[in-house]
Parts: structure tokens; C-alpha cells; sequence
């Protein structure tokens, strides 16, 4: 299949993907916010979380934590911490994923990055803040892979930021050192979307040659 997407350049020239694999994970998808009632499976979830773990991370830190939400008295219980228009796409997916980052993400160095374990882990130790900010900037950068994995196993994916981050953790990670930062709604959409696009920046505006 050859891409027929207008762009500033001739994609098929550039990509090495065919033209099935660039509209699925890019061109073509669309955020949803409702939802067919297909369940997805624990496979499924698996094979998300088996490409998801594969992108990159500073010191190979891996610091995303998932909790899937797929009993109707969780979602209650994390809806109820939900910007208000969050909460009915939320409480008909077919699974949500509450994306959280371990503040102490550098206790697993020894597995992660064995041959660094021994100079990092103390100066992570001793330094919350720089632990904090690299768990918080490596789990997002976590959850973008997720988010295309997601797609990558012929899913749609609703992600928000519009909840509060202390009163979810209040309910999912009350007996750990994890702390949420975003929710993402799975499944396969009801319909298409029902606006247009918004506008993505030019090449020319977001990015310079020096
Ligand atoms: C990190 C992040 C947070 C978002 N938070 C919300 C949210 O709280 N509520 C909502 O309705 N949409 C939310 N969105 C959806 C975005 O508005 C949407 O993905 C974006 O406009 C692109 O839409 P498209 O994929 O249909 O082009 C969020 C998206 C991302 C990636």
C-alpha cells in the first residue's frame, strides 16, 4: 500500500515502512474518545508492553510503571479523581492504563545498567531531584512507544493528562514509590472521529538547520 496522505515531502521515497504500517501508527490514526465494546485480551496488553519496553531510555532506566484498569470498581474509583470530561470515555473503554514513573527507578541499575550500577546508583541515591526529573522524563518518553505499541496491535488510544495525579495515587499507588502522570484509554474506536485534524506545525516552523 503506498502512502496518498499529502505531506511536505513524498513519504514513499523516505520511509522504509510500507504505506499499512505508516497510516496505522501515524498518518491515519486518531485519538478516540469512543469506544466499540471488543475486549482486548491479556495477550494483547502483552504485546504492547513487549515493543513498549524496547524504545530507548537514558541509562536504559525504563522508569514507565502500568496499572490496567479493567474492573468497573477501579475505573469508578479513578474516575472520580477525572476532569469531568474525562470521565465517561474513560468509563467505557475497553481497558484503561494508569501510566506512573518509580521515583526509585535506580534500585533496578544493577539489572538495567549492571556496568554503571556501581558509579550511578549512589549519586540517583543521594540526588532525589535529578531522579525524579530522569524517572518523570524517561517514563514519558515511555509513553509515547506505548502509545504507538498500543496502535501497533490495531488499537486506538485515548491518552489525558486531565486528572489528578495525587488523588490517583492515592488510590494506585498508595503502597509504592510510583507517582502517575498519565491515563490512556484503549481499544477500538466507535466510529471515526468527529473533527477534523487539528493543524501539525511545518517542518520549516518547528525545526532549524544550523
Ligand atoms: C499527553 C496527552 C494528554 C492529553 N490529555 C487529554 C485530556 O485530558 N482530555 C482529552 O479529551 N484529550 C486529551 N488529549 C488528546 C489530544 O488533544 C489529542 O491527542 C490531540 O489533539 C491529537 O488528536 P488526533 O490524534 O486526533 O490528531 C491528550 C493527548 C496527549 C498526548
Amino acid at each position: 500500500m503506498s502512502i496518498d496522505i499529502a505531506t511536505e515531502i513524498d513519504l514513499n521515497n523516505e520511509l522504509i515502512l510500507d504505506g499499512e504500517a505508516a497510516a496505522t501508527l501515524f498518518l491515519e490514526a486518531r485519538t478516540a474518545n469512543s469506544w466499540s465494546d471488543e475486549e482486548i485480551s491479556d495477550e494483547t496488553l502483552q504485546a504492547i508492553y513487549a515493543l513498549t519496553k524496547m524504545g530507548p531510555t537514558a541509562f536504559n532506566s525504563q522508569p514507565l510503571r502500568i496499572t490496567w484498569v479493567r474492573s468497573t470498581e477501579a475505573r469508578e474509583r479513578l474516575v472520580e479523581h477525572m476532569m469531568d470530561g474525562n470521565k465517561a470515555k474513560t468509563l467505557t473503554a475497553p481497558m484503561v492504563a494508569v501510566l506512573s514513573f518509580s521515583k526509585e527507578w535506580h534500585a533496578l541499575m544493577p539489572t538495567t545498567a549492571p556496568h554503571m550500577a556501581e558509579m550511578m546508583m549512589p549519586m540517583f541515591e543521594a540526588n532525589v531531584e535529578s531522579r525524579t526529573a530522569a524517572g518523570n522524563n524517561n517514563a514519558h518518553m515511555q509513553a509515547g512507544y506505548f502509545i504507538l505499541a498500543a496502535r501497533a496491535a490495531g488499537l486506538a488510544v485515548g491518552p489525558m493528562t486531565g486528572f489528578n495525579p495525587a488523588g490517583v495515587d492515592t488510590v494506585f499507588n498508595a503502597d509504592n514509590s510510583h507517582q502517575s502522570f498519565m491515563v490512556v484509554n484503549l481499544g477500538k474506536p466507535a466510529g471515526t472521529s468527529t473533527h477534523e485534524r487539528l493543524t501539525r506545525l511545518d517542518f520549516d516552523l518547528a525545526t532549524a538547520t544550523v
